[in-house]
């Protein structure tokens, strides 16, 4: 790995750094000791679209997937959505849903070079962990077989998760919007892709205040829409528009897929202190010259095209009023922007992580 290459942590703007299109020259006045995954990208120029096997059309990585109205999942356009809750989450939750968020599970250990989260936690002082938002409870599981003394509870409006998890590891279906009803708190709060999922986010934060004991983290991780570019290779391209479609839809129906944008300032209001953002890059291909950027770009491309209608139809029939038959016909222009690594393009990755203050020095020794 060389200097630039370095993995250090560092604490970056929301922004996109530069604009400039990464040229070995470039590149050295660009590139610095921040991760990689943070950094102005230089692309892969030897790469040839037309004779990949490696990008694909959709494809599905298969991988493993509680009574009453909690099972009843509304059904719409071939796809089930959760039936508990007030509101329909816009993602919906079934298999191929499910098999999605396992493959970003893995992008994510990819971008944080194995780890699940960057708080400084203390793995054996930790007694309590809530993931709020579970999904299919593999964070909540990977991290009870983590940490084997602290209990770990996985929410979620869908009932996703597995039966048989490991004993410190309990899921409950509930809906976050409402108000907590947890009889204690957690001295970790995780949430991850939350982004979309409640309208009012400053009150979601604050919940998470609520419950993080003094001298506990809270971590964010969210996606923010639109998609990104650090050269014009975006620009005028239908994955542009898909991008700008996407956070408009969600706008529109009041969950916007920008709030990653707040998540600072909210943590900061609600009261949490040593509050730090880093903005990782996820490449939507195999476009960066950087073998493990080309790795992590790889990983997105799979996520994101094995559900690309999933994520896009609520927002584009309900948000934006267009026919799934229009939709079907925009997204295969999509699909073709997507495997083409001469558009430098990226999803970026806000975390966000805060301390509650009190009782520092319980919590606070780094792993
Ligand atoms: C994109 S998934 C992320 C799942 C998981 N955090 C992960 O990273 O794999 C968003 C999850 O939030 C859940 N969700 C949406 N609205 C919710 C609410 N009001 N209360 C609880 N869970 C909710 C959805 O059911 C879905 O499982």
């Amino acid at each position: 790995m060389s200097p630039q290459e370095t993995l250090s942590p560092v604490v970056t703007g929301a922004k996109a750094q530069a604009t400039a299109a990464a040229t070995p020259e470039t590149r050295a006045a660009t590139e610095s000791d921040a991760p990689i995954a943070t950094q102005v990208l230089a692309a892969d120029d030897t790469l040839d679209d037309d004779n990949d096997s490696a990008i694909g059309g959709d494809s599905l990585s298969s991988t493993a997937s509680i009574a009453s109205s909690i099972y009843k999942f509304r059904v719409e356009n071939g796809r089930t959505y959760n039936g508990y809750g007030d509101r329909r989450y816009f993602m919906p939750n079934d298999e191929v849903e499910q098999d999605r968020l396992d493959l970003q599970h893995h992008l994510f250990q990819l971008t944080f070079r194995g780890g699940m989260f960057t708080a400084p936690i203390d793995r054996k002082k930790v007694h309590r962990i809530l993931d709020a938002g579970t999904g299919t409870g593999i964070w909540a599981i990977d991290m009870g077989d983590m940490c084997p003394e602290a209990e770990v509870f996985g929410v979620d409006v869908s009932p996703i998760q597995p039966q048989f998890v490991p004993p410190n590891v309990k899921f409950e279906i509930d809906d976050l919007e409402k108000p907590w009803t947890f009889t204690s708190g957690f001295d970790f709060v995780f949430s991850r892709m939350m982004t979309g999922s409640f309208p009012d986010w400053r009150q979601y934060i604050n919940h998470c205040y609520e419950f993080t004991n003094p001298g506990g983290y809270c971590e964010v991780q969210d996606v923010c829409l639109p998609v990104r570019c650090d050269d014009d290779t975006l620009t005028n391209t239908n994955l542009e528009r898909y991008g700008n479609l996407m956070l408009e839809g969600s706008l529109k129906l009041g969950v916007g897929l920008d709030v990653a944008l707040k998540t600072k300032q909210c943590m900061e209001e609600a009261g949490f202190v040593d509050v730090n953002q880093v903005t990782y890059k996820w490449p939507l291909n195999r476009w960066p010259a950087n073998k493990a950027m080309k790795e992590i770009g790889l990983w997105a491309h799979e996520v994101t095209m094995s559900n690309l209608s999933g994520l896009s139809i609520a927002l584009f029939t309900h948000g934006l009023g267009w026919s799934v038959e229009e939709l079907e016909v925009f997204l295969a222009d999509v699909r073709k922007d997507l495997k083409n690594s001469k558009i430098h393009s990226y999803m970026p990755i806000y975390v966000v992580v805060g301390r509650k203050p009190g009782a520092k020095e319980e919590t606070t020794v780094v792993a």
